[in-house]
Formats: C-alpha cells, sequence, structure tokens
C-alpha cells in the first residue's frame, strides 16, 4: 500500500494517546511515536521549535524538562485561493477547550503545569503534559520530550518499548578530536544503543553544523560512515544562543539554515537531505510506518482494554449509582467509539466489539 493512499493514521493514534491518559499513564510509551532524547544542551528543544516553526518552550539552565511533553502536530489544511491562513494554535488536554494563540502563554502554561505536579523545585513527574499544535505549516507529527537524560533511559528500558522510535540529538563535533570518536562517546548515542542496540529505529539528529571549525565537515557522519543508524543522520542548524536572545524571528532562522546548507562547499550536494524541514518529512514517514507495523498489537491492544473496561464496570452494579462506574462508563464509550473510528479507517475488518 502506497503512503498516498494509506490513511494518515497519526490524528487517530493521537486520539488513542489522549484516551489512554485517561486510564494510565504507564500505557503512554506503548503507543508508536518519537521519543527525543539527547544529552543537555545538545539541541533537543532547539529541534522541536524548528519542526513546529514556533518559539514556546521554557527556557534555562539545568533540568528544564521535568515532565514528559507529549507534543502532537496537527496539520490545519491549506486555505482556499484569497483566503487568510487559519491562525496556528495551541491546546492542552488539561485545559480543554481553551485555543492557545499567544505561543509565549503556552511556554508559560507549560512551565505552571510542571510546577502544579512536580514541585517548584528540581521534582520530576513522570505524568506527562499534553500539547497539540494546530498549524498548516506542520506535518502531522507526535513527538515525545522526556525529563533528563537518566530518567529517560529508566523510563525507555525499564520495559522493552518497541513501539518507540528515538530521535537522538547531538553536537556536532568541534575540538580537535575525530569527529567519529566524539560521536561514538555521546551520552546521547550511549542511551539510544542501550534501547536500540542494532540502530534500527533511531533516526540521528547532528545539531551545531554551524559551529563546526573552519575547514572541517561531518559529512562522514551524515552519510553514515561514522556511525551506523538505519534511519540514518539528518544535519541541522538552529538558533544560536545569541539568535535566542535578539528573539531572530524562526523564518528568519529557518531560512538561515536552508542558506547554510545550498551554500556549504561540503553540503551542496546533499543539501536536499539537511536541515528541519527534511527532518520533518522524514519524521512523518517514520511514525507512519511504524504505527503500521504495529497496527495488530493495537488492536489487540484496544481490544483487551475494552474487555477490561467492562468487566470492570459489571462489577459495579447498576451504573448510574456510583461515581466509578459513570467513569468506567465514559471511558468505554470513548474506547468503543475509538476502536470503531480506528478499525474503519484501516481497513474492513471489525474488532467485534459489543456494547
Ligand atoms: P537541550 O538542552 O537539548 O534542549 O538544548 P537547547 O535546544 O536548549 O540548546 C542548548 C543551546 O545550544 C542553546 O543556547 C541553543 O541556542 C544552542 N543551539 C542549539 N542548536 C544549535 C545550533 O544548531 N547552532 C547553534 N549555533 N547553537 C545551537
Ligand atoms: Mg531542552
Ligand atoms: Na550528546
Amino acid at each position: 500500500m502506497s503512503t498516498q493512499t494509506f490513511p494518515d493514521l497519526i490524528p487517530l493514534v493521537n486520539k488513542l494517546q489522549d484516551v489512554f491518559s485517561t486510564i494510565s499513564s504507564n500505557d503512554l510509551l506503548d503507543l508508536p511515536q518519537i521519543v527525543v532524547v539527547g544529552s543537555q544542551s545538545s539541541g533537543k528543544s532547539s529541534v522541536l521549535e524548528n519542526i513546529v516553526q514556533r518559539d514556546f518552550l521554557p527556557r534555562g539552565s539545568g533540568i528544564v524538562t521535568r515532565r514528559p511533553l507529549v507534543l502532537q502536530l496537527v496539520t490545519l489544511p491549506e486555505p482556499a485561493e484569497g483566503k487568510p491562513a487559519p491562525e496556528e494554535y495551541g491546546e492542552f488536554l488539561h485545559v480543554p477547550s481553551k485555543h492557545f494563540y499567544d505561543f509565549s502563554e503556552i511556554r508559560k502554561e507549560i512551565e505552571a503545569e510542571t510546577q502544579r505536579v512536580a514541585g517548584g523545585n528540581k521534582g520530576i513527574s513522570r505524568m506527562p503534559i499534553h500539547l497539540k499544535v494546530y498549524s498548516t505549516k506542520v506535518l502531522n507529527l507526535t513527538l515525545v520530550d522526556l525529563p533528563g537524560l537518566t530518567k529517560a533511559t529508566n523510563l525507555l528500558t525499564s520495559r522493552s518499548r518497541p513501539a518507540t522510535s528515538l530521535l537522538t540529538t547531538s553536537p556536532s563535533p568541534t575540538a580537535v578530536t575525530p569527529a567519529n570518536i566524539d560521536l561514538v562517546n555521546s551520552d546521547s548515542l550511549k542511551l539510544s544503543r542501550q534501547v536500540d542496540p542494532e540502530g534500527r529505529r533511531t533516526i540521528g539528529v547532528l545539531t551545531k553544523l554551524d559551529l563546526m571549525d573552519a575547514g572541517t565537515n561531518a559529512l562522514d557522519i551524515l552519510s553514515g560512515r561514522a556511525y551506523p543508524l538505519k534511519l540514518g543522520f539528518v544535519g541541522t542548524v538552529n538558533r544560536s544562543q545569541q539568535d535566542i536572545l535578539t528573539s531572530k524571528p524562526m523564518t528568519d532562522a529557518l531560512k538561515s539554515e536552508a542558506d547554510f546548507f545550498k551554500q556549504h562547499p561540503a553540503y551542496r550536494n546533499i543539501a536536499h537531505r539537511c536541515g528541519t524541514a527534511f527532518l520533518s518529512k522524514q519524521l512523518n514517514n517514520i511514525l507512519m510506518n511504524h504505527i503500521r507495523d504495529r497496527l495488530p498489537d493495537m488492536k489487540a491492544k484496544l481490544n483487551s482494554m475494552i474487555g477490561q473496561t467492562q468487566q470492570e464496570l459489571a462489577s459495579y452494579g447498576d451504573p448510574a449509582f456510583t461515581g466509578k462506574a459513570h467513569r468506567g462508563s465514559l471511558i468505554l464509550k470513548l474506547l468503543t467509539k475509538f476502536a470503531n473510528d480506528f478499525v474503519a479507517s484501516i481497513d474492513g475488518t471489525s474488532l467485534e466489539i459489543s456494547t
């Protein structure tokens, strides 16, 4: 089946993610998704902001991400000719029906919601924050930003997480040490090796290419000769600290990035395989393929969740009398509705759900 005719399953999996989160956050990592890992300052937030083409993540030194952020990007349709583009906005699962058009308010809400659950200090919580961003400029995609590299390792390796693809950020080598040695020893790739030893579901993002010493380049890494990853490496140039301080607009930053690759003597010939726009397309493909591979498992899982919820409901007796049963029946409704939409959109087969 070609990607063109296959229905876009990403929005459906997004819904599943919302439904699962009302049931148990432990199931979060069992859905197909792309988890962003990388050591501090390797450029995770910058890559995410570049992909969204907006400035919206909390910044600072130390551990800024203290709760997992499930970032669901939703493509808004292009407007009809002559009509203005629909305004992009964010929406949190915990603030239903409020549209955040001001992206600095999104940053504040992430900070406040982090404080609320993980406390004001250095506390870390595994309860995710769910944020959807609607925009004509994004491809459908779900990316998960996890707190700290050690926590990420624990979360990802504590059980087998076959549903998870990794995006690992590593800064380009700048020092005198040979580029390949730097890379192999990077914390980011050490972690992804633990989770994905064969390098099958990890895409490498090489950040800070603009900071490499004059006369050096990362062609051997970008072409896959330095380190084996089946999904390869994509080079990016994100905004520098100076760009952030001077509030360089995201559109200018993306233009500078594209120009950097087109004009660089070493990267000119591979410019079409470099940069944020290419990375976004790759990620969208990776996630689609991944979801396709996981469909049988997801169907089975949905079925068993529905079965469990039905059993639980039956054990409460008359649903009219207890709050628990009410919640249970809501979840059951959600799951069943979702399962039907889901199955209808992928094939004609039925989950044989009886309600
Ligand atoms: P995180 O800790 O992994 O989320 O890293 P950040 O995205 O916060 O980036 C850390 C610092 O590196 C920030 O000051 C960024 O501006 C800077 N940075 C990230 N990517 C690049 C890049 O491609 N080029 C340059 N010059 N600076 C970058
Ligand atoms: Mg960050
Ligand atoms: Na690293």
